[in-house]
């Protein structure tokens, strides 16, 4: 009597606040639905908010109707991540065929039922920083048939705030040798289509300041994505804010194992 009495009670509380709630289910079903609406070339779609959406391309507020979602693009493979926090995705697409792209896509859901409300893109393609599709491809798909994005085991996975300070730490340590990021011992990095694994460590000559920073963290990947601004890298670009960069990590108890890097640039190949 006193459990049921409860449960009914627990019910009403709970469901208003469950119905709004936001779960990686819900996150990769819209997330699916972007992809698909960059595969078919369409603006239009589903899983958007009928109002207005804010939409950016290199950190560049534009229509949507006129980015990459105009024009077919045939996907090869696209590694997703899903934050339930923050209500957020980010989603790395390669394409090599046609116009080759490198596109990292970071979408921002609310409301009931749940629409995108916010989509930030960076866009690579020929002339952007160590810009190689096949390259992005291979090495991609060389890390996830080794399960190097699998699922981590619940109890071996790090709190959003251990990913967080592992992906800052490793974008301030550029300007700061005093800032000693958690590197694996076989951390690797793919930047743009280049693959290294020699060293995890940049560094850059001050003044050195990374703003903008728009984060998504998954728990259940270890990773976390950082979209933020790059100084100095684009010699064509006054320093400050720079050009725009994102860099999507991969950390395993609570070392950062992966790195995945890709850069605009204004000039060709960021005029060095
Ligand atoms: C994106 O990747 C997932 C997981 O590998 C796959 O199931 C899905 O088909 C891919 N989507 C597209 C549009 O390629
Ligand atoms: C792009 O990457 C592929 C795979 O690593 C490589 O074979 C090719 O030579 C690269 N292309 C250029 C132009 O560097």
């Amino acid at each position: 009597m006193i459990s049921s009495l409860l449960f009914a009670c627990l019910a009403g509380l709970v469901s208003p606040i469950l119905a709004a709630d936001c779960t990686r289910e819900s996150l990769k079903e819209g997330t699916a639905d972007y992809l698909d609406a960059l595969t078919a070339g369409s603006s239009t779609f589903l899983a958007l908010s009928t109002s207005k959406v804010h939409y950016e391309e290199n950190h560049v507020e534009q229509d949507i109707a006129k980015g990459v979602l105009s024009t077919p693009i045939k996907i090869d493979y696209n590694l997703s991540i899903y934050d339930t926090t923050l209500c957020a995705s980010y989603t790395e697409v390669v394409a090599t065929t046609g116009h080759p792209y490198v596109i990292g896509t970071r979408l921002e859901f609310s409301g009931s039922p749940q629409k995108i409300t916010k989509i930030e893109s960076v866009v690579l393609d020929q002339g952007d920083w160590l810009f190689n599709a096949t390259g992005s491809l291979l090495y991609n798909q060389r890390e996830a048939a080794a399960g190097g994005w699998a699922s981590i085991p619940l109890g071996q996975r790090d709190s959003r705030e251990v990913l967080k300070a592992a992906g800052d730490a490793y974008v301030d340590a550029w300007s700061d040798a005093n800032i000693k990021p958690p590197f694996a011992t076989n951390c690797a990095r793919l930047e743009g289509g280049l693959y290294i694994t020699s060293n995890c460590l940049l560094s850059f000559p001050p003044p050195f300041e990374v703003t903008k920073r728009s984060y998504t963290i998954d728990e259940e990947l270890g990773a976390v994505d950082i979209f933020h601004n790059f100084p100095f890298l684009d010699a064509s670009l006054p320093r400050n804010p720079g050009t725009q960069t994102n860099n999507l990590i991969r950390v395993e108890g609570g070392k950062i194992r992966f790195i995945h890097e890709n850069t605009v640039c204004q000039a060709k190949n960021c005029g060095r």
